[in-house]
């Protein structure tokens, strides 16, 4: 494996161990919402956010717990804003992460309830005292997540994603509306995981500048990686449906520019994060390696 396997394979494993120990356990009468977030939660994903979180921490010398735990809160962030777009009044699909997504093995009320559930959870790991001594920085921490996840963030994106379709049919789908579109959905979040890392590590402003500009590129590439597999992927690989986007009418570089179109424009946004972290040298091999990794993913 290389180091950058190795080490996604790392935090894998190190998100399951400390989701566990966060996640609550089934408790009392309402022990069926601790099982739906643990179900959700436990034993899939990629954990990107979470290692790009930590990688930006240990790139500026912070390591151990608190990068740890700030991780997961973002990763009950990210778990529930998938809960909530696989709903039946969103994107309405039955898989995810190879398994029956929440609103199927339980149901819908438990949907709803459980990326509540994971939504409130993120901000009370996050305000932990675990997570930085320094009660200034976990207050930016705290405010900077729920920036990114609002209606200025991840909210704003679905939001656009959903109505896009129905509201603006004569507003022009062009690059800049699906850029817009992608860096709100998928790029507040993967943004907010690099300047985490960041803030955990009180790096300067210059570095979480660099941060932001390989992040916010990062995001884009991985959103159009993203749309390019809903119509190449194989779905059983990326344990999710494919070939839905067209249908539900999503607008994606892929609809604008086509297949070939969508990939010559990830790889020259990927070419531009690797270019914002250039002046750091071999100190930054494993967030680089990190864009080739999300530019041929296969899930
Ligand atoms: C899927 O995210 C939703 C998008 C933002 C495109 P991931 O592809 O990171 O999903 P997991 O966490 O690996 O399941
Ligand atoms: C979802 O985008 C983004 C968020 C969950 C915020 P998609 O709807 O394209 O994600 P998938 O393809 O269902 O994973
Ligand atoms: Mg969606
Ligand atoms: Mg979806
Ligand atoms: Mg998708």
């Amino acid at each position: 494996m290389s180091t950058f396997e190795t080490r996604l394979a790392d935090t894998q494993a190190q998100m399951e161990t400390v989701l566990d120990k966060v996640l609550p356990l089934p408790e009392g009468p309402q022990a069926q919402i601790m099982h739906a977030v643990r179900y959700a939660s436990l034993g899939g994903g990629k954990r990107l956010r979470p290692f790009l979180l930590l990688e930006a921490a240990s790139m500026f010398g912070a390591e151990g717990e608190g990068a740890l735990l700030a991780a997961a809160a973002l990763e009950c962030v990210h778990v529930y804003s998938l809960i909530h777009d696989d709903l039946p009044c969103m994107d309405d699909d039955d898989v995810r992460r190879g398994k029956p997504t929440v609103h199927k093995a339980y149901d819908e009320a438990m949907g709803v309830l459980a990326g509540d559930a994971l939504l409130t959870l993120a901000f009370e790991i996050m305000a932990h005292e675990d997570v930085h001594q320094d009660a200034g920085i976990r207050v930016k921490l705290i405010s900077g997540l729920a920036k990114a996840s609002g209606s200025y963030g991840m909210i704003g994106g679905q939001v656009i994603d959903i109505y896009a379709p129905i509201l603006l049919q004569n507003q022009n789908q062009d690059e800049e509306f699906i850029t817009r579109l992608q860096a709100l959905k998928t790029g507040a979040l993967i943004r907010y995981a690099a300047m985490a890392g960041g803030l955990l590590s009180e790096a300067s402003a210059e570095d979480l500048q660099n941060l932001d500009d390989f992040a916010s590129a990062l995001g884009l590439v991985f959103q159009i990686t993203d749309d390019i597999l809903d119509r190449e992927g194989d779905a059983a690989e990326m344990g999710k449906a494919t070939r839905k986007d067209d249908g539900l009418g999503k607008a994606t570089f892929v609809s604008i520019y086509g297949l070939d179109g969508a990939k010559k424009h990830a790889s020259d946004i990927g070419q531009q994060a690797k270019q914002a972290l250039a002046s750091y040298g071999s100190k930054a091999d494993t967030l680089c390696a990190c864009v080739d990794f999300v530019l041929n993913r296969k899930k």
